[in-house]
């Protein structure tokens, strides 16, 4: 058995007490602990009240939010792949002033840091969200430059670094109180390049990453099962990709004398993902499909972790790292 077989994952209340410290500090917010609720997978953290103690989460991210309401896409919207999820939602949300207006001080009552996620077709889009959401209670606002399911905007901006880098800066200059989080896209010709960029124009962290562009068929219709024909890949299936680019971005930041904080994301189930993404690099982590099969799956994983710094005899989370 190795290591971090050795944490288990099904006793989380029996670790809550076990005193290890599993705090971290980003872009100068404090978590309890480094396990955040992926973006779109989550709401707005209320709808998860009845089937696990919300307040044990590290932070909570808010569904992708666009200045203005958005339907979403039509048809399909969910399909099941090996081991993954086919997700085309297209951002349907009620928009930022309603957020703020009826969401977020319901989110403030939960305890987990509070970060929005924001989208958009056009830069005036995320500019106009991020005016609003620098004069709210958030904690933090995570720039999803990485939507593949929108038609215009969302992906388009994640793909090169020069248009990457222009959205960073114009939104850094209207979101000044708000430590600010670029989401990347797995689906970038130079995944690195962007970051990079994106750091240059004033990010303060990086999560990654978003979905990864697929597709499936209906053999019964034969016909593409979505609307848009591709659509964004989750959960387990993705993990390995995701560890990968979290290993080869740690190394470029650190390359660059940087020390831009990581966070993780991409097929998260398990503390053993969780430690993967940690001793690859990553800050904090970000779960997402697995609350849909597993809810307390990231109860689960504090707990995991918390045992596993206890047992290594570790001071923080920041030691969970690749033995030199
Ligand atoms: C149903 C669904 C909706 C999502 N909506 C958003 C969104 O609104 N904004 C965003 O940045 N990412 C969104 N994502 C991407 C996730 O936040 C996450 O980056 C991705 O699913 C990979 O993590 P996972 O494998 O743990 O789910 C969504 C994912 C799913 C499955």
């Amino acid at each position: 058995m190795t290591e971090s077989n050795n944490t288990g994952s099904d006793n989380s209340a029996g670790y809550a007490d076990s005193g290890a410290d599993i705090g971290v500090t980003i872009a100068g917010v404090r978590f309890r602990n480094p396990v955040i609720a992926a973006s779109g997978t989550f709401g707005f953290g209320s709808e998860y009240s009845g089937l696990i103690d919300v307040s044990q989460l590290g932070g909570i991210c808010t569904k992708g939010l666009t200045f203005t309401p958005r339907q979403g896409n039509k048809g399909m919207r969910l399909w099941e792949t090996a081991s993954g999820l086919l997700n085309s939602i297209g951002l349907e949300n009620s928009g930022v002033p309603f957020f703020i207006e009826n969401e977020l001080p319901k989110m403030k009552q939960l305890g987990p840091v509070i970060i929005a996620n924001i989208s958009g077709e056009m830069a005036q889009d995320y500019i106009s969200g991020a005016v609003l959401l620098n004069n709210s209670p958030v904690d933090m606002v995570e720039l999803n430059i990485s939507c593949p399911n929108v038609k215009a905007g969302g992906m388009a901006f994640g793909l090169d670094p020069g248009t990457a880098a222009a959205l960073v800066a114009a939104v850094r200059r209207v979101c000044s109180k708000k430590p600010l989080i670029v989401k990347l896209s797995p689906n970038a010709p130079s995944l690195t390049s962007v970051a990079l960029a994106c750091v240059k124009a004033g990010a303060d962290a990086l999560s990654l990453v978003n979905t990864i562009k697929a597709m499936a068929i209906d053999t019964e219709k034969r016909k593409p099962v979505f609307e848009n024909i591709s659509a964004g890949l989750s959960g387990p299936a993705i993990k390995p990709i995701a560890l990968r680019m979290v290993w080869e971005l740690y190394g470029s930041i650190k390359n660059m004398d940087s020390n831009v904080p990581i966070i993780g994301i991409g097929g998260i189930s398990t503390v053993q993902d969780a430690l993967e993404f940690l001793m690859a690099g990553a800050a904090a982590i970000q779960v997402g499909t697995a609350t849909f099969a597993h809810p307390a799956a990231m109860t689960d994983i504090i707990g995991g972790i918390r045992q596993y710094v206890k047992t290594n005899n570790m001071k923080s989370v920041s030691q969970i790292s690749i033995r030199e």
